[in-house]
């Protein structure tokens, strides 16, 4: 009788243990991704119209892709890399937070909490950090699914996910009690608890206590590309990008953010960097599509000379100088690539007109 061949037995027998990272728009692990949700209306055909379309990149994307599907569907990117928290999570640990947090979870709108939403699952190993700016989601593991919200269709919102190995969860879990988040859904085992200092801090809604009141650290993604966090407590009292980052980035920026709120802070040029409020988006055509940053709930920002581009929590308004919150930067060629070109127009220094270069 025939015996396997051991080398074949043991092929046959392996099974690829899925390692948690951020997955791209095509199925296959990858380092980050950004995902840009467009506005509704911003093209023909229904998933367009309805706000459901989604731009895609990653580092071998070759810049910006059409998303797979509707950002509603668990196989693009945004749904695959958080379908562990609606699979088994037994093994995993994960932070949900959201100053806007879903509605089914039971937890209340905070206004002290910080400004900042997002995603931590890691396990043994390592995991991956989404930084994002959609209201109400993700849904709470109880719903058993991965859905996109209904209240999120209509604006354009940005999503990065970059995978970390497990060492640098202590620094990203120190970044978020600067940050103060709605954590409104959590599982962390004690043996996560203490090889990840910080999230149990952050899970009880600990805080820091005396100044400085701002941190900035370099995080390591798991193929080795460079991530510069910054994050801000309520008490830093100023605007994240005219009062912090520009300087610390030593670039003038482009800042995409919401337009639609009280007490909007204009161009700021009384510093040596400058600070434009970006006023039109537009994806290179011929696919296009172009709108305004009104219809643009997305926050993110990038230095028109390069080489930064960053994404994250915070609006430039008076309200949110008080509040917590941050954003993730990164010197990558490709992700510049992709950004540099978006800025269609923005609002010069001292002036009510619109600037269209
Ligand atoms: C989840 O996974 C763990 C270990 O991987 C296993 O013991 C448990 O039975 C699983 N639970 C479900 C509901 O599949
Ligand atoms: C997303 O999919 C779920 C399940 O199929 C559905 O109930 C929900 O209405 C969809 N949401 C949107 C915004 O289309
Ligand atoms: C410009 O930004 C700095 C730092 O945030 C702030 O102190 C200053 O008041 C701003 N100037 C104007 C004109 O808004
Ligand atoms: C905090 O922000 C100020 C600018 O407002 C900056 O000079 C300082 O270096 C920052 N502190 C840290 C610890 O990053
Ligand atoms: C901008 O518009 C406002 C309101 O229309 C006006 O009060 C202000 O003087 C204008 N500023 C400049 C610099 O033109």
């Amino acid at each position: 009788m025939a015996t396997l061949n051991p080398m074949l037995l043991a092929a046959l027998l392996w099974v690829p243990v899925r390692t948690l990272t951020c997955y791209g728009d095509s199925g296959q692990p990858v380092d980050w991704f950004v995902v840009y949700k467009l506005p509704a209306q911003s093209g023909p055909g229904k998933a367009a119209q309805s706000g459901l379309r989604y731009k895609y990149m990653d580092k071998d994307s070759g810049g910006w892709r059409d998303g797979a599907g509707s950002i509603n569907s668990s196989a693009g990117a945004v749904g695959r890399s958080l379908l562990p928290l609606y699979q088994n999570a037994s093994q995993l640990a994960f932070l949900l937070y959201n100053d806007q947090p879903p509605k089914p979870s039971g937890a209340q709108d905070l206004s002290s909490r910080g400004h900042t939403k997002g995603v931590l699952l890691l396990d043994q190993e390592g995991g991956f950090w989404l930084v994002h700016s959609v209201p109400r989601f993700p849904p709470p593991t109880s719903s058993a699914a991965y859905s996109w919200p209904f209240n999120a269709q209509t604006y354009g919102q940005t999503l990065l996910c970059v995978s970390f190995p497990l060492t640098q969860f202590w620094k990203i879990g120190r970044q978020l009690t600067y940050t103060y988040p709605l954590v409104y859904d959590h599982k962390l085992d004690v043996a996560f608890a203490q090889k990840v200092p910080y999230l149990e801090d952050v899970v009880k809604g600990h805080h820091v206590l005396h100044g400085p009141w701002n941190s900035s650290v370099t995080l390591t993604s798991k193929a080795g590309d460079t991530f510069q966090s910054f994050a801000k407590f309520g008490k830093f009292g100023d605007d994240l990008y005219s009062g912090w980052l520009a300087e610390a980035l030593g670039s003038n920026l482009q800042v995409q953010f919401w337009q639609n709120s009280h007490g909007i802070l204009p161009s700021n040029c009384s510093r040596d960097q400058h600070v434009l409020d970006v006023t039109q988006i537009a994806f290179p055509e011929p696919a296009g599509p172009a709108f305004s940053a009104t219809e643009d709930h997305s926050k993110w920002c990038v230095a028109p000379e390069g080489p930064w581009v960053c994404v994250g929590d915070m609006n430039r308004n008076l309200r949110e100088e008080q509040r917590g919150g941050g954003t993730l930067c990164a010197q990558l060629p490709a992700l510049w690539k992709a950004f540099q070109p978006l800025v269609k127009a923005w609002k010069p220094c001292g002036e009510n007109r619109t600037f269209f270069p």
